[in-house]
């Protein structure tokens, strides 16, 4: 891909995955997604991150057409995770660098997914640590479990830039390359579809990290994360790094998602009363059928959510493998201070809501009402024992987070 001078020293020389819909193989991403790297040039050339291996052709292309025939030295790597390391074994083959520099955790990464045998010399550097790479240099900080152990962000003082690896990343292609290029609000829900999935587990990092570096007083001016759009001058920088802290917070909008699978409809009408219930009392709700929506995008909605109400039908003695996945999904992501409510029907033994009852606990949920579970079909007194437990809800989202 042709490379892109950001400033007079670093050019962008990633990849846009146009058609990509499955990050990682585990959320969706309708609108594609990028994998950035940077090229530094001073006295040394450095090469900040790889890119998603399948790219390797252009990401080539690309760094040669900016390296100008100059050798390429250092390499960076900020993060092992495949879509930004996975093209470190063809870089140490095709351009033989000097030296390649990680964070100490990033080196344990390195050995177990390269064999390192005959590679350039590999140099950990630790928070604090920088390098001279000529008029520049390179400063390095930890971020520990934002989101692996060995993710790490590289400053460049001389360049006020920040090369922060997977943290504020966004999954979109396009031709655009700044955040200040897109829609502001779209901007926004796709940070938040990002953090929702991905770094939510890890938000009290986000809540320790993001303070020091606001209060290091580093002057960031350029925020490049490795996915998506690049966050120039002091007005978007502090936007990402404040979006940040607000995610990290968790503080829900007035709203519920109910969330089910069903057989028969039995339990997709009991879903549809509980809505009813909460919408009496003014309460936003989204409802999703697990075969209607992926559980990357339900989690995207239950993240900014204040209630999540799950719903199965009882199915041999469980639920419904739909909604088994959800929970395994959702339990991973770790998301806090969440009303919890179940539902579903059943034709005779009717485990169904004793189970979701138990992710909710496990979920750190609170239950603020009694389940309702009806045999076979709801009825007339049923639906209204779904609409009560909408009201319940609704009512307990709105004394919890004082919403009117
Ligand atoms: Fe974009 Fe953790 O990889």
């Amino acid at each position: 891909m042709r490379p892109i001078q950001l400033t007079e020293g670093v050019s962008w020389v990633g990849v846009i995955d146009w058609n990509c819909r499955n990050f990682h193989g585990y959320s969706q991403s309708p609108l594609g997604t990028t994998y950035n790297a940077f090229l530094v040039e001073d006295e040394k050339t450095v090469l900040l991150d790889t890119v998603e291996p399948k790219f390797k052709d252009q990401f080539f292309c690309g760094l040669k057409q900016a390296l100008k025939g100059r050798q390429l030295d250092y390499v960076v790597v900020n993060h092992l995770e495949p879509d930004h390391a996975g093209c470190l074994e063809d870089i140490v083959k095709e351009f033989k660098p000097e030296k390649i520099i990680c964070s100490p955790m990033g080196i344990k990464a390195m050995r177990t997914f390269f064999d390192i045998e005959g590679w350039p010399v590999i140099e950990t550097v630790k928070s604090g640590e920088e390098l001279c790479i000529g008029k520049r240099h390179i400063q390095f900080i930890e971020t520990r479990m934002l989101h692996w152990p060995d993710n790490m962000i590289t400053y460049i003082p001389e360049e006020k830039m920040a090369f922060c690896s997977d943290a504020f990343g966004q999954n979109i292609a396009s031709s655009e390359r700044y955040a200040d290029e897109i829609d502001r609000a779209q901007l926004k829900k796709l940070m938040a579809e990002y953090y929702a999935n991905i770094v939510l587990p890890y938000s009290k990092m986000v809540k320790k990290i993001v303070p020091s570096i606001m209060q290091l007083g580093i002057e960031i001016e350029t925020l490049c994360p490795d996915h998506g759009l690049i966050f120039r001058g002091e007005e978007d920088v502090r936007f990402a790094l404040e979006s940040y802290l607000e995610f990290a917070e968790q503080k829900p909008a007035k709203k519920a998602v109910i969330a089910y699978d069903t057989m028969w409809q039995s339990t997709e009408k009991m879903a549809i009363a509980i809505a009813d219930g909460l919408m009496s009392e003014g309460i936003s709700v989204k409802v999703m059928n697990v075969k209607a929506n992926h559980h990357s995008t339900i989690m995207s909605e239950v993240f900014d959510s204040a209630a999540v109400v799950l719903g199965s039908p009882t199915h041999n003695n469980g639920i419904l493998p739909g909604m088994a996945n959800l929970l395994t999904y959702m339990k991973g992501l770790r998301p806090e201070y969440k009303i919890g409510a179940s539902f579903g029907s059943f034709g005779w033994s009717g485990e169904c809501v004793n189970i979701l009852s138990k992710a909710i606990g496990e979920m750190h949920m609170e239950e603020v009402t009694e389940a309702v579970k009806v045999k076979n079909r709801p009825t007339h007194d049923t639906f209204q024992d779904c609409f009560d437990l909408g009201v319940k809800v609704g009512k307990e989202i709105k004394k919890k987070w004082g919403f009117e």
